[in-house]
This record gives C-alpha cells, structure tokens and sequence, in this order.
C-alpha cells in the first residue's frame, strides 16, 4: 500500500495485503508446517519450516510493524514470551532496570526466574527520571525496561527522558506499550529501541486469543538474536491466532478511542463518588504523570483505570461481587469491560494496594457502565 496513508487506514486494510493467487480480499491461513525446496536446492519462497515461517504471521507483523513505525517485527505466542525472548537475548551477565510497578508477571519472572538465567535485575521508580539515572549503570546496565502507563497503578514514564538517560550510558530501552496501544503512544518515536506488547489485549481486542509483539527500531544483531530465539524455542504465535489477531487489528483505532472516551467519563464521574477514595487515571489533571501523558499519550488517555474503594480490600471486593454488567475476570484490552480484584491475583510483593479495582473499560454504552458501577458501589 503506498505511502501518505494514515495508520488507522493502513490499519484497517491490513495494509491492502490480498490473496494473489485468488484475489480474495481476505488472505487465507496458510497451515502448512513444511515448503517444498527447489529441485537446485534453494527455497526461494522464503520459506522452509514453519517454526520460523509462516506468511500469515508475518501478515501480522506487518500490520503491528506498521503502527509502531519498526523496522522489524516479531510475534509470539504470549506476551510474556515477546518480554521474556528479549530479555534471554541479552545474555548471562547483562544488567537490567525495570520499574518497581509494572505487571506482576513480568515484574515475578524478572525476580524469580531471572536471576538463575545469568540476569541482574533492578528496580527503580520509573516515573521518577532522577530515579532511572540513579539505578541505569553506565556500561553495564543493557536494558532499561520500562511500562507506561503501568499496570495496574498507571504511573506514567517519559520514554524520550528515559531513552535519553539510557542511551547517554550504552543502556538499550525496551517499552511494554500494551496499555498505550499505538493508537495513543509510539515508543519506537520516542527514542525507545524495542516496543513489546501482549497482543492479547488491545491489538487483538475481542479476548479470544493469546498473543504478543516485539517491534525493533532497527533489523540489527539484537533482532537477529531474538528471532533465533523464537525460533529454536519455538515461541512463534500460531497461524490460526495471526489471522484473528490481524483480523482484530482492523479495528484497534475504533476500538481503544472508544474505549478511552469511555474511561475518560467514568473516571471523571467515579472522582466524585462517595466510595471512591481515589481515581488513578493519566486523564485526569491531578495524576502525577499527566503532563507527560498529555505530551507522550497523542489524542487519549487509554481504556484503563483504578479505584482504590473506602472501605479497604473487603469492601472493593463486595463492590465487585456486585456488578451484573462488568465481568469479574482478569485480562484487559478487550471490548467488553472487565472488573478485577488486582490484589488478589498479584499476592505478596505486590505494590498494588489491597483496596484497588482494576478497570478495563470496553466500548459498551457508558451510562449503562456507569450505572452497573454505580449500584455495585453501593448507589
Ligand atoms: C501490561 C502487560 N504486559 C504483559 C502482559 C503479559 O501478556 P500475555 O498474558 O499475553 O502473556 C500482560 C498481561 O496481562 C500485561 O497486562
């Protein structure tokens, strides 16, 4: 598709790709695990097993590759294999910066699992520049990894700030965008060298699937590395949940603007609740990170918030029980909105306080939310 169109159009075309063979508008799956090599030994479909190959991946990629302005990109069959691929792809020995509030899994597997693999990891305040500049170790630190807005306090990091700390030491930067979307931030745009998302959620946006991206800035040695990765531990999404998932895609701006104009009005209207103690939205003007979500965050504030509940954990967790129309589940991103009792999946080490409601807020008619929300707070 040429140039000059806008991401939203490219977007909703799957950049335009078609079937040639049938001019089917829509591309077929192509389920095949093996490609026939060419009779001088060559395979120059590109093709050769699918471990590593798979066209409706890559038709997948393209159109993720395309939002985030990458220069290469990869798909995995989780999120956590995309975060988890780039990490092994520094090596033993490499030090790490991650924020002390980003989402539990990854945040478990950094304390847990890391370590044992040869990593060094430590955490830092990443909302905090000062704080970044203080834990990133000129010429050993290799990766800062950062979550904005992070999961489920919805801190907000400057990327252009932090890449520029990173960088001045050596230090690359890796962004979990899933909760920006491309619609609202561009990591890659920003300074930062690798944009990962759990396409689960919003890429995807209809909770039927588990997916996740890595978004390179440039096709270089750390790409290559983390493709070797993916293919040797066969990490590479499933060809059945790449068509679903550039399927879902079509429509990520439609969806993530509705769904932020949604959470924009309930998270003014719950500030004003009688049992609400505190709203935690980067869209509100009291939030701690909204200048920089004003600068970095183009056009919407996200789908996500919390509510910490007067009251503490036990009565967040009546209020939740009472809900008819939010679904009491975990996950985000989708259409549907989605409330969670955050405390109780996260357990110990948690920062995530005992009396906080996640909220991910879909594109249903908000004053039938407000209302469901409103009756389960107790009127
Ligand atoms: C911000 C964020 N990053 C990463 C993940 C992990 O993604 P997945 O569940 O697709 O492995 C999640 C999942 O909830 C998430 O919310």
């Amino acid at each position: 598709m040429s140039d000059g169109w806008s991401r939203r159009t490219l977007a909703a075309q799957a950049l335009g790709r078609i079937d040639e063979e049938t001019r089917a508008l829509i591309r077929p799956i192509q389920l095949s695990s093996t490609f026939i090599r060419d009779p001088d030994n060559l395979y120059r479909g590109g093709n050769s097993y699918g471990r590593p190959d798979n066209d409706t991946v890559r038709d997948a990629e393209a159109v993720i590759g395309a939002l985030e302005g990458a220069a290469a990109t990869l798909v995995f069959g989780s999120g956590m294999s995309a975060a988890i691929a780039l990490f092994l792809s520094l090596g033993a020995g490499a030090h790490v910066v991650a924020p002390r509030a980003m989402y539990y899994g990854v945040r478990t597997w950094l304390i847990d699992e890391a370590p044992a693999l040869g990593l060094k990891v430590d955490f830092a305040d990443a909302e905090d520049l000062a704080g970044l500049e203080r834990a990133v170790k000129p010429g050993e630190t290799k990766l800062l990894w950062l979550e904005t807005p992070s999961n489920p306090l919805w801190g907000v990091t400057d990327i252009e700030g932090a890449a520029q700390i990173a960088h001045a030491t050596g230090a690359l930067v890796g962004v979990d965008s899933t909760c920006a979307t491309p619609v609202f931030t561009r990591p890659l745009a920003l300074g930062a060298d690798v944009v990962m998302h759990s396409a689960t959620k919003y890429l995807n946006g209809h909770s039927d699937l588990i997916a996740g991206a890595l978004g390179f800035a440039r096709d270089d040695a750390l790409c290559a590395r983390v493709r070797q990765i993916r293919k040797s531990m066969g990490l590479i999404l499933h060809p059945f949940e790449a068509f679903l998932l550039t399927r879902g895609l079509r429509t990520l701006d439609l969806r993530v603007r509705a769904s932020a104009m949604n959470a924009m009005a309930l998270a003014q209207r719950l500030s004003n609740h009688g049992a609400v103690s505190a709203v935690l939205y980067p869209g509100l003007p009291h939030h701690p990170g909204h200048e920089v979500a004003r600068r970095q965050m183009r056009g919407g504030f996200g789908g996500m918030l919390s509510i910490r509940v007067r009251g503490g954990a036990e009565a967040a967790i009546a209020a939740a029980a009472r809900v008819t129309l939010w679904k009491r589940a975990t996950s985000l991103g989708g259409v549907e909105s989605l409330i969670e009792h955050r405390a109780s999946i996260e357990g110990d080490g948690s920062p995530c306080p005992p009396d906080l409601l996640r909220l991910s807020v879909g594109v249903e008619d908000v004053v039938d939310l407000w209302r469901d929300l409103d009756q389960a707070l107790g009127g």
